[in-house]
């Protein structure tokens, strides 16, 4: 028992320990009063009255900090000299770069258009992007940030590092650098995802969402931006979290914006990667131009208007990625969440449609729909992609829906429907975003092998399961579903890092910084132990055999040491290995 609680010491002693660190900003031996320059990066003039002045903390006067007032001067930053004899190169040893940050409550014309953006001389080395402009947490308090950057190549001897807005007051203090250690070495093959999954030759992808963060698409073009490694080297399929969605693709009625899914369909050419298109037909992120509200048809457009929006939607998208786009979440979250009239033995085939500008705006064919309006749009849109591009696979995609429950079956209800009706559709897609400890595996198992027997394929499409002392064995699980069931064609990770997740229950893979947490491990080991087992040794016929062997199961535990060859034949119905290859006893 001591010597547990002694290694267990060692051990949160040796975690404990902070990652190497410069510090390059304190302000303390600065005088009050210290003015730093602000740069215009454009090369605008800073708007008049706008300052970064060295002041006393807000939170407690002996502390020093940076004080910065921004008026009217979108992309300024306060400009830090790098210190003697420390260079640009210096700085890019370090993978990210940290401070602290206060912004007070009360300000004249308060912007919380709010993104970090960090600058070696006139090379941008961090920019954060995010167009739903995320909660940067509470004002009037100092927090913590942190963000992993891209080396450039210059000889510059200052950087740039504020927040981009055109009207804003925060302070800084503590600029540091923190080099981070990644917990694996992405460069060789052997120690990432996708290496395993390719090896077992079976097909199936390990995929990721790229983060909104992304919106940016200089990042997707550049193969060296820590992200983009992170994410080519270990997956072979990528999502765009955000940027295909309706709202984005086709802001205004007719005018598409192609830029982040032709530059995301580039990079997964690069590097070898298949693309998931999501979504078609959804009742979120839509533009105001189709409706204002999540579960009406606010324009009061005619059905035959929402269908051929719907139409020149998804034909437009789907026929431009034609032979790109490997498969579609045609119709995503079409279910209510309340299935409960199934259970009335009369419905017990049935499946509930939500209300939505789709469902209610699109005809009245199904009885059995939500409140008796529209499933209409579902076929068609099926039919619009299956036009559009007859080789891409397309899928319906939900969540709740995952380990069994009315919602699981309704949405079997759905795919057997669909499929009955001669729609093409080609698998469904379940989301699995899981909070810590719901995950029931043999649910999960259940609900992929009855999808199966209807001939569909199934994709875990939005991993995510928040954090817990059982995480990385949650992740494991899903992962051994994954690489087991035949049918289960990819397993896709919502997000890369914890810090762009759209949970904020560091539900991924990845920590801020871009290193391993132990769920990547568990992952991994997972997508080894099926490539380890898949790997049958050439039979060589010329090897003399012997008449003793010993036995296999598929785990690879040893149930027999030296049993008679011919006695294998007598052991229960199964797969065993013997010699290294598997044989099955019938
Ligand atoms: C989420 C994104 O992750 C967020 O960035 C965005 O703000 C909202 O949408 N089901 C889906 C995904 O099908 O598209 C959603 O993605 C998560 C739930």
């Amino acid at each position: 028992m001591k010597k547990i609680c002694f290694l267990a010491v060692l051990l949160s002693l040796f975690t404990a320990l902070p990652a190497e660190e410069y510090l390059l900003y304190d302000f303390e031996n600065y005088e009050i009063g210290t003015k730093f320059n602000l740069k215009n990066v454009p090369g605008r003039p800073v708007g008049e009255g706008s300052y970064a002045v060295v002041a006393a903390d807000p939170t407690d006067s002996n502390n020093k900090v940076l004080h910065v007032l921004l008026v009217n001067s979108w992309d300024t930053y306060p400009e830090y000299p790098l210190p003697d004899g420390f260079t640009a190169a210096d700085f890019c040893t370090y993978q990210s770069v940290a401070f602290s940050l206060y912004r007070p409550q009360v300000l004249p014309k308060n912007n919380d258009y709010m993104q970090t953006a960090v600058w070696l001389g006139d090379k941008k080395v961090y920019q954060e992007e995010h167009p739903n402009y995320p909660d940067q947490g509470p004002r009037d308090t100092w927090l913590e940030k942190r963000y992993a950057f891209t080396p450039v190549e210059t000889e510059a001897s200052n950087f740039l590092l504020g927040l981009h807005s055109d009207n804003m007051e925060y302070y800084l203090d503590n600029i540091r650098l923190v080099r981070a250690e990644k917990g694996y070495d992405y460069t060789d093959e052997t120690q990432t995802l996708r290496y395993y999954v390719e090896k077992c030759g079976n097909g199936k992808h390990i995929g990721v969402a790229t983060p909104s963060s992304w919106k940016n698409v200089i990042d997707l073009n550049n193969d060296l931006h820590d992200m983009s490694q992170t994410v080519f080297r270990n997956f072979n399929m990528v999502v765009a979290e955000d940027n295909m969605k309706f709202a984005y693709i086709e802001p205004s009625q007719g005018n598409f914006e192609f830029g982040y899914t032709d530059a995301l369909v580039a990079f997964a050419e690069r590097h070898g990667m298949e693309v998931r298109g999501h979504t078609l037909c959804w009742h979120k992120q839509l533009p105001d131009w189709v409706t204002t509200s999540e579960d009406r048809n606010s324009h009061n457009y005619s059905s035959d208007s929402l269908l051929s929006i719907l139409r020149n939607h998804i034909t437009t998208i789907v026929s431009r990625y034609k032979g790109q786009i490997a498969e579609w979440d045609v119709v995503n979250e079409c279910l209510a969440d309340d299935q409960g009239n199934l259970r009335n033995p009369a419905n017990k085939d049935k499946y509930f449609l939500r209300p939505s500008v789709w469902s209610k705006g699109i005809g009245a064919k199904l009885e059995w729909s939500y409140d008796n309006t529209g499933g209409d749009f579902i076929d068609s849109a099926f039919f619009y992609a299956h036009r559009a591009d007859p080789d891409a696979k397309l899928f319906l995609n939900d969540y709740g829906v995952e380990c069994g429950g009315r919602k699981a079956d309704a949405y079997y209800n759905l795919a057997k429907h669909l499929i009955e009706k001669k729609i093409p559709i080609h698998g469904v897609g379940l989301q699995c975003h899981f909070d810590a400890g719901v995950l029931d595996s043999a649910g999960l198992v259940r609900q992929i092998q009855r999808f199966q027997e209807l001939g569909l394929e199934v994709v875990i499409t939005e991993l995510d399961i928040a954090s817990s002392g059982k995480q990385a064995d949650e992740f494991r699980t899903i992962a051994n579903i994954f690489m087991e069931q035949e049918n289960c064609s990819n397993m896709v990770l919502w997000g890369v890092s914890d810090r762009d997740s759209w949970r904020n229950s560091s539900p991924l893979l990845f920590d801020a910084d871009l290193a391993a947490k132990p769920a990547f491990f568990a992952v991994r080991d997972a997508l080894k132990r099926q490539y380890v087992l898949s790997v049958a040794p050439v039979p060589n016929d010329a090897r003399p055999q012997s008449p003793y062997v010993d036995v296999y199961n598929l785990a690879g535990q040893k149930i027999a040491s030296g049993m008679r060859r011919e006695s294998v034949n007598f052991l229960p119905t199964g797969i065993y290995i013997v010699d290294g290859e598997k044989v099955m006893v019938r």
